[in-house]
């Protein structure tokens, strides 16, 4: 079984950091019309609540991936489970992503939009654990930086639940598998 042992980060914190980010991503982008495409399905609250602190232009996106490290060649594939609805040739995208980790998914994703030939690319994480990094990656916008502790809620799951927790909690999975 698995408890919910401490809030690491409460929603006025949440708040404020998607605030900033907000104002940061329309002053950079200003006058310029963005991408966002949210990764399904972490990023969903997060992307709701960023969006709506965004005055530029913009069109919303998803995609769904699985990520999968090869550690005898220290590098990682996507599988794309959900592809986007429009083209981002041209244009100037923005990734919405709960949180990083390892940094496989981000690292590979990129790659795989940029061969689609988009204006730019940059990332935009809600969270982010640097402590966990098997790959290099640095997002563009980070909106908290945590610890190594597995949390959940604010978009964040365990086997699918906790998702519509409004704090970020830490959670204790016995048998210790994250
Ligand atoms: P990575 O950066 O490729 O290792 O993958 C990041 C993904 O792992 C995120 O999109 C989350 O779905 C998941 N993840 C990583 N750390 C946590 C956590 O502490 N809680 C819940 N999901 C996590
Ligand atoms: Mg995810």
């Amino acid at each position: 079984m698995e408890r919910i042992t401490e809030v690491m980060i409460n929603r006025n914190e949440i708040a404020e950091a998607v605030e900033r980010l907000g104002r940061q991503i329309s002053e950079d982008y200003k006058g310029r019309e963005i991408v966002v495409i949210g990764i399904l399905k972490g990023a969903s609250v997060f992307l709701a609540d960023l969006i709506r602190k965004i005055d530029c232009p913009l069109i919303m996106d998803f995609m769904q991936v699985s990520s999968y490290y090869n550690s005898t060649v220290s590098s990682g594939n996507v599988q794309i489970r959900k592809d986007l609805d429009y083209d981002i040739s041209g244009k100037d995208v923005l990734i919405v992503e709960d949180i990083i980790d390892s940094g496989v998914t981000m690292q590979c994703l990129k790659r795989e939009l940029f061969a689609r030939n988009p204006k730019s690319i940059k990332v935009c994480a809600a969270f982010d654990k640097p402590s966990r990094r098997k790959v290099e990656f640095t997002a563009d916008y980070i909106g908290i930086e945590v610890p190594d502790e597995f949390i959940v809620g604010y978009g964040l799951d365990y086997a699918g639940k906790y998702r519509n927790l409004p704090d970020v909690c830490v959670l204790e999975v016995d048998g210790g598998d994250k």
